[in-house]
């Protein structure tokens, strides 16, 4: 049996830790969706074509996570997650992910809306674009990344305008997922939410 969680929600909102943490206590798979964007956006860095990078995506394609987490990348995902070829591309990648036995949480921005829009769990998970960028700043200079508060906090604007602006996917919460705001919150405080919003749809 297959049970789906979907986390969407803006840049550095805190998806990705959420999603870890709550895949792990539960005995899920985890796929971080934003990669599959990072490593088409990364290929077409040397000028290779959006849809055919897409297309031609390996699952090693995602491993290289410090290639793949610098701003310059985030923003030629966002540029290629417009496309809507490379979307379809990315697809049943996805779907077949979500529904694997055993359990799944996907994050990204279109998971509850698009991808799994019968996702037995759906999270909408913002935080202001202060809290935002404070925490994606400390995470990137932490790794050694040479980059200023400026500069992040631009680069989470640029993209979550991008896309929300899109046509194909946008971001925006599903109708029937459950916001959860964690710009006051701890990570051990948005974990205990998902998780009890997770044990009440199991049932
Ligand atoms: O989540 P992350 O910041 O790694 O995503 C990078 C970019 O990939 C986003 O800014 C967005 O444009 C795109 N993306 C998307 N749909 C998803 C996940 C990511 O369009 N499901």
């Amino acid at each position: 049996m297959s049970f789906t969680v979907a986390i969407d929600g803006p840049a550095a909102a805190g998806k990705g830790t959420l999603s870890k943490e709550v895949a792990r206590h539960f005995g899920f798979a985890h796929l971080d969706t934003g990669l599959l964007y990072r490593a088409t956006g990364l290929r077409t860095l040397d000028g290779t074509d959006p849809v055919e990078a897409a297309q031609a995506l390996q699952a090693a394609d995602l491993e290289d996570a410090d290639a793949l987490r610098t701003p310059e990348v985030a923003q030629a995902a966002s540029r290629v997650a417009a496309v809507p070829e490379v979307r379809s591309a990315l697809v049943n990648f996805q779907r077949a992910f979500a529904t694997r036995a055993g359990g799944a949480v996907l994050d990204g921005r279109d998971i509850g809306t698009v991808i799994c829009p019968g996702a037995q769990v759906k999270l909408y998970v913002t935080a202001s674009d202060d809290v935002r960028a404070e925490r994606r700043h400390k995470e990137l200079t932490g790794k050694g990344m040479d980059v200023t508060y400026d500069a992040v906090l631009d680069d989470l604007q640029q993209r979550d305008a991008r896309d929300s602006a899109r046509a194909t996917a946008p971001l925006k919460p599903a109708e029937d997922a459950v916001l959860l705001d964690t710009s006051r919150m701890s990570i051990q405080e948005a974990v205990a939410a998902a998780i009890a919003l997770i044990e009440a749809a199991q049932g």
